[in-house]
């Protein structure tokens, strides 16, 4: 080997060696698929044979369990995911779109499409990435369907409430496929409803969460043939992460059910309420009457009532304009109940994110991630980062951290600089004994 060519070469790799990852030094950019199957707690596959998620674990990483944000909730969480953000910031703070001051309430499936409950400053990543010049699609996610400072997600498809359908869901994975190899999107969120509807309908523990979780086993396997399929898996990298767990609720007569009217009288202390939603309340005070309805509260067995500028500081959530000033959480598995019992539920959530039942799952998997790799437990607020990074684009302001997630990645931290030492070391010594 000539000399100029060694000394080409060495210049090259010092400089690859300086960008973060694989595909940069030929200036191809990898990609990125998020995927969430919502309501799959940290421990699902523990109990059901799962051989597409264990090779999941085997050929990327896998998190022991990831923490959500206090509001572990659909649309909370979800949002801090795809944000890196806080709910007090992103003000996402129910499913439901409400308006405490003209007692306004819209279900969730319509909020979806409602960008003012969204759109509160925060850019989710998708139109970070897009102004950044990558292309972007959403499937079913969460916030994907609503403008953003007057930008949409290039590619939208909004949720439709029908069963879980496996061929359906095959059909969705092609499609999303079929974006990256075919249009050349760089991001890709895609979400499917289950495990969550079946963990509300029956209950964590019934043999039909576990047939949903061997539903959702094939549907990865069916994944990976498909990336292979499309020739996708040197550039794609996937995230299959959740929102929140699930646990039982408990019923009478093993508990007596919380009925929050017994404690106080709700039309004469509170002016707007959203409460029978599971394990999280939140209640507006008629004027004057705050420390009566929290005095009432406090009374109320197997619950907690918080002031919202009394949150622990791990909430983050006292900055919230939205939330109402007081708050009230249900101990694990007991409903918030109003006046009657109508809540049918057998398995919820919405408890205390430091609760096991709250935890969820994290793996992930492509060109950029380690493999075999067993991370530790983080909180989902760091994952935002480590997507931008995946893209190689600047993050908006964030409440993540890049150190918390970049042990998970094949060239991430301190790694990369080992390497690209050690790499020019060799090079410079073959060059010393020309
Ligand atoms: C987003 O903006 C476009 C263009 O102004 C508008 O047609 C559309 O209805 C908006 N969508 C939502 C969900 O607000
Ligand atoms: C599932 O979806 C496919 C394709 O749309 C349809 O042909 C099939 O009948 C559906 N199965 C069920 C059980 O609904
Ligand atoms: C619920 O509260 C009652 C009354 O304080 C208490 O006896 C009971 O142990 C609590 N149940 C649970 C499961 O914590
Ligand atoms: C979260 O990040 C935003 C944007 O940088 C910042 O304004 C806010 O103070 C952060 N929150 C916390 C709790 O650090
Ligand atoms: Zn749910």
């Amino acid at each position: 080997m000539d000399r100029r060519l060694q000394l080409f070469l060495l210049l090259s790799v010092s400089s690859a060696a300086a960008v973060p990852l694989s595909k940069a030094a030929s200036g191809q950019r990898n990609r990125l698929l998020l995927i969430s199957f919502d309501g799959f707690r940290w421990d699902y596959d523990q109990d059901v044979d799962t051989p597409h998620l264990d090779q999941l674990g085997k050929d990327g990483v896998r998190a022991k369990y990831i923490t959500p944000p206090m509001l572990t909730m659909t649309s909370p969480s979800h949002f801090t995911t795809v944000s890196g953000r806080w709910v007090e910031d992103h003000e996402v703070v129910h499913n439901m779109m409400f308006d405490a001051k003209t007692n306004l309430k819209v279900p969730h499936r319509q909020t979806l499409t409602r960008s003012e409950w969204w759109d509160n400053g925060v850019l989710p990543l998708w139109i970070t990435a897009q102004n950044q010049g990558l292309k972007t699609g959403s499937f079913y996610f969460p916030g994907g369907a609503a403008n953003y400072s007057g930008q949409a997600v290039n590619r939208v498809v909004v949720e439709e409430t029908r069963p879980a359908n496996e061929t359906e869901w095959k059909q969705n994975i092609d499609t999303v496929l079929s974006w990256f190899s075919e249009e050349d999107f760089h991001l890709v969120t895609l979400y499917f409803g289950e495990p969550d509807r079946v963990g509300h309908a029956k209950g964590p523990d019934h043999p039909d969460r576990k047939s949903m979780i061997r539903q959702i086993d094939r549907t990865i396997g069916y994944l990976r043939e498909a990336i292979d399929r499309q020739h996708l898996s040197d550039s794609l990298n996937v995230i299959l992460t959740s929102d929140h767990g699930m646990t039982t609720v408990k019923k009478r007569p093993q508990v007596e059910e919380i009925v929050l009217n017994k404690y106080l009288n709700l039309i004469q202390l509170a002016s707007f309420e959203i409460l029978d939603y599971g394990g999280f309340g939140i209640l507006t005070p008629r004027p004057g009457r705050e420390q009566d309805v929290f005095d009432a509260l406090s009374k109320a067995p197997n619950l907690t009532v918080y002031k919202k500028n009394e949150f622990p500081e791990n909430f983050h959530l006292a900055k919230s304009e939205r939330l109402p000033s007081i708050v009230v959480v249900a101990d694990l598995g007991f409903n918030l109940n109003s006046r009657l019992i109508v809540y049918v539920n057998k398995g919820d959530h919405g408890f205390h994110n430091g609760e096991m039942d709250m935890k969820t799952i994290f793996w992930a998997l492509g060109p950029d991630f380690k493999k075999n790799f067993l991370s530790e437990p983080f909180d989902s607020i760091h994952i935002y980062p480590l997507m931008c990074k995946v893209l190689q684009i600047e993050p908006a302001p964030h409440n993540g951290s890049l150190s918390v997630t970049e042990k998970l990645l094949l060239h991430g931290g301190s790694q990369r600089n080992g390497v690209s030492v050690g790499l020019l070391l060799t090079l410079l010594c073959s060059l010393s004994r020309l």
